[in-house]
């Protein structure tokens, strides 16, 4: 019984002692700090528990990126493993600070940080530029410019990621290539990868980065005639349907272009005018939940032909016939006007038939160009009287 007693009693004074022990002068920090590169994008970095500290399940540390405060993550061994990308930050070093936190300390007394900076095998030098993949599924053919052509690189290529799946998947460019400034390489993968990290180095410097640029082939289109309509398919994207959204772009009789998208359908129904020259471009790209890949605008489809139809035969006829009546109705107001000038004034033959059709009283005066009769000169009718005739005379 008292032998119980007295142990317990041990122990708690142990566990008092040690907490006063963490009170006075905090937790130690850990020591030991150390960093191996599992490869030349995956960092191991390691240390050792702090000393008077009891094993195992609950201590803490908690590690500070310094670069990238978004990195904060408390572990609970004495190691964690991080890929880090030289061009993410134009930097080969990465500084952490890791904290002691054990439950056996007073909970808001944290040790003092321990400093890692963690460096690359080799320093790092931009040595391409405008890298780009096109994604021919599986495969991959992406090409760059190289900064310094006098260079010899190497290329590898791995899954992102710091599983031990993901570093056993690193291969070279086994297909190197050169077209015209540009340098390129198949990347063989099994499958298209989420995302695709890069490695290129020299002998002396490195480079780790991810694509910027990931492109797909356009939508290879296929224009079928199905009465009334044009029924277009083409193949879906590679992987998940639900990734791709499809932009088909057209102009029917060379009108202006219209863009409707397809929510991840592979076929598409226009009405077909079969007077008319159709234009079809197409254009694939992911939606917002997948990984960011997208192709160009292909190359014009040509379907059809613009023909002038019935219809437009007779508006041109119509148009015309209308355009001369005008012309005609013209020319007759301008003769009219400057008849003076163009032929003498002519009687009006209607006046004058008007005028002989009411010769029985009613003349109305009339005016303008009708026929009024020039007085002739004529001899006055002299009487003379002859002398015999004076009885006239005398009264
Ligand atoms: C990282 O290093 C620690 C300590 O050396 C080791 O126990 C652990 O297995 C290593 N992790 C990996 C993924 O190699
Ligand atoms: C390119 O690389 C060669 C060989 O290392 C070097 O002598 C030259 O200075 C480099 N040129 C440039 C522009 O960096």
């Amino acid at each position: 019984m008292t032998f119980t007693r007295e142990f317990f009693t041990f122990l708690s004074w142990t566990a008092i002692i040690m907490i006063l022990n963490c009170e006075a002068d905090r937790c130690p920090p850990p020591t030991g700090l150390t960093y191996e590169w599992l490869d030349e994008f995956t960092v191991n970095v390691s240390w050792k528990k702090p000393r008077g500290l009891p094993d195992d399940s609950d201590v803490k540390f908690r590690v500070e990126s310094i670069d990238d405060p978004s990195k904060l993550k408390c572990v609970s061994v004495g190691h964690f493993t991080e890929s880090f990308l030289t061009e993410k930050k134009h930097s080969d070093h990465w500084t952490y600070n890791i904290i002691n936190k054990s439950k056996y300390c007073n909970q808001s007394d944290e040790s003092l940080p321990a400093t890692i900076t963690i460096r690359t095998r080799k320093p790092r030098a931009e040595l391409v530029k405008d890298f780009r993949c096109f994604i021919y599924p599986p495969r991959m053919d992406c090409s760059w410019i190289p900064v310094n052509q006098s260079l010899n690189l190497t290329l590898s290529y791995r899954i992102c990621g710091h599983l031990e799946e993901d570093i056993k998947s690193i291969k070279k460019c086994d297909e190197p290539y050169v077209h015209g400034n540009r340098n390129g390489c198949y990347l063989n993968t099994s499958t298209v990868p989420e995302n695709i990290c890069i490695l290129v180095e020299t002998e002396a410097v490195m480079s780790t980065f991810t694509p910027n640029v990931l492109e797909v082939a356009p939508p290879k289109l296929n224009i079928t005639e199905e009465g009334d309509y044009l029924k277009l398919s083409w193949s879906p994207g590679y992987g998940n349907s639900h990734c791709w959204t499809y932009n088909i772009c057209y102009t029917e009789c060379d009108k202006f272009e219209i863009c409707p998208s397809t929510n991840g359908e592979t076929t598409m129904r226009v009405p077909y005018d079969k007077n008319c020259l159709y234009e079809f471009k197409s254009q694939v790209s992911t939606t917002d939940k997948c990984p960011p890949r997208s192709s160009r605008m292909s190359d014009p489809v040509i379907y059809g032909t613009n023909k002038l139809p019935d219809v437009t035969l007779y508006v041109v006829a119509s148009v015309i016939a209308v355009i001369l009546s005008i012309c005609f109705i013209l020319s007759c107001y301008c003769f009219r006007r400057h008849s003076a000038i163009i032929c003498p004034i002519i009687p009006d033959p209607s006046a004058i038939f008007k005028e002989m059709m009411m010769m029985n009283g009613n003349r109305e005066p009339t005016t303008g160009s009708l026929y009024t009769p020039v007085p002739e000169p004529f001899e006055p009718c002299r009487i003379t009287v002859p002398e015999n005739s004076s009885l006239q005379e005398n009264s």
